[in-house]
């Protein structure tokens, strides 16, 4: 055979053989056990919950975004028996009374925090990064409740990001006070969406603008092991590609509600039930979940929606 001929079809070769590499790459990298840690419907890795739980959850959680007042109060008691409907913290004060300190900045706190990987992201949103604020609270000092018995510190830590101009929450790294301190009494104003939502309060006021313009909340790199395990799940066998443009799910799916049930797709829910009179009627219309390029991996973030609740 020819020279030229025999060197075209070793070259062609080596091109089909990288192709199929970086595609069987692709799939593998977007966590480490991605499709191999489903074990008799449980994720390895995963603590416990499982599809069909998250699936039951978010259905829960969709509806009493749509529902309002006693209807709403229905579904939120059959999710969690005892929690009321309308959180008692509407007040950024509340964060002191309740021992939360503002950290200062820190290393973290750079200009460019995702590194670039989410300037597609935001151009496509409408959000003008520079506006992104990066704060972050510790539940650091001991507190009396209204008993007057002492409550200690819990160093419960919530670092997000908020842009009070173009409607933007980014969730980065949270820490709750229940999972550092399990076991000791804690104080009630603890949870992500509480928290956050005071924050977003501060956020509005110094942009001169309204509590309801909230139109995305981002989770950037889900880490939970629990989320990590229904994304995977839900995100089986999606290649990168269809990834980096980025994998849509509505309002009603399955996929959707898998995914506003994993801990780290119901915090914006909560925040939207139990916050009605300050956000009015608003729910999550649609999950995108994302694969951007950072650090030399790929990192997922699930982007959710807010819309106002159609009558
Ligand atoms: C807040 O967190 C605590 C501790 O995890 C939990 O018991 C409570 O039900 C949560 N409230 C809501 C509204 O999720």
């Amino acid at each position: 055979m020819d020279r030229k001929i025999l060197s075209l079809l070793a070259f062609a070769w080596l091109f089909v053989l990288s192709l199929t590499h970086a595609i069987a790459i692709d799939h593998l990298t977007i966590f480490d056990n991605t499709l191999d840690n489903v074990h008799d419907g449980k994720f390895l890795g995963a603590r416990d919950l499982t599809l069909q739980q998250a699936i039951a959850k978010g259905t829960l959680l969709e509806k009493a975004m749509e529902k309002s007042g006693a209807e709403a109060q229905v579904v939120v008691s059959s999710i969690r028996n005892g929690v009321p409907l309308n959180s008692p913290f509407t007040s950024y004060s509340d964060l002191e009374r309740w021992g939360w300190e503002e950290q200062g900045p820190d290393s973290e706190e750079e200009d460019d925090l995702y590194h670039g990987s989410l300037d597609q992201t935001f151009s496509q949103l409408g959000i003008d990064e520079c506006q992104n604020e990066y704060v972050s609270w510790m539940q650091e000092n001991a507190v009396q409740n209204d008993n007057g018995q002492t409550i200690q510190p819990s160093y419960g830590q919530y670092s997000n990001s908020f842009n009070g101009y173009n409607g933007l929450i980014i969730s980065d790294d949270n820490n709750s006070p229940a999972s550092l301190a399990p076991n000791q009494r804690r104080v009630p104003l603890e949870n992500w969406s509480d928290v956050v939502f005071l924050q977003w309060l501060k956020s509005c006021e110094n942009a001169g603008t309204n509590i309801d313009s909230l139109r995305y909340v981002m989770r950037w790199n889900p880490t939970n092991g629990d989320t990590q395990g229904i994304l995977s799940r839900v995100l089986a066998g999606v290649p990168i590609s269809r990834l980096k443009v980025g994998v849509a799910l509505n309002k009603g799916t399955s996929g959707y509600r898998a995914l506003l049930g994993t801990p780290n797709g119901r915090g914006a829910a909560w925040m939207l039930i139990q916050h009605k009179r300050q956000f009015g009627l608003k729910t999550i219309p649609q999950i995108m979940v994302r694969a951007v390029w950072f650090q030399n991996k790929w990192t997922l973030v699930m982007i959710q929606s807010i819309g106002n609740v159609s009558s």
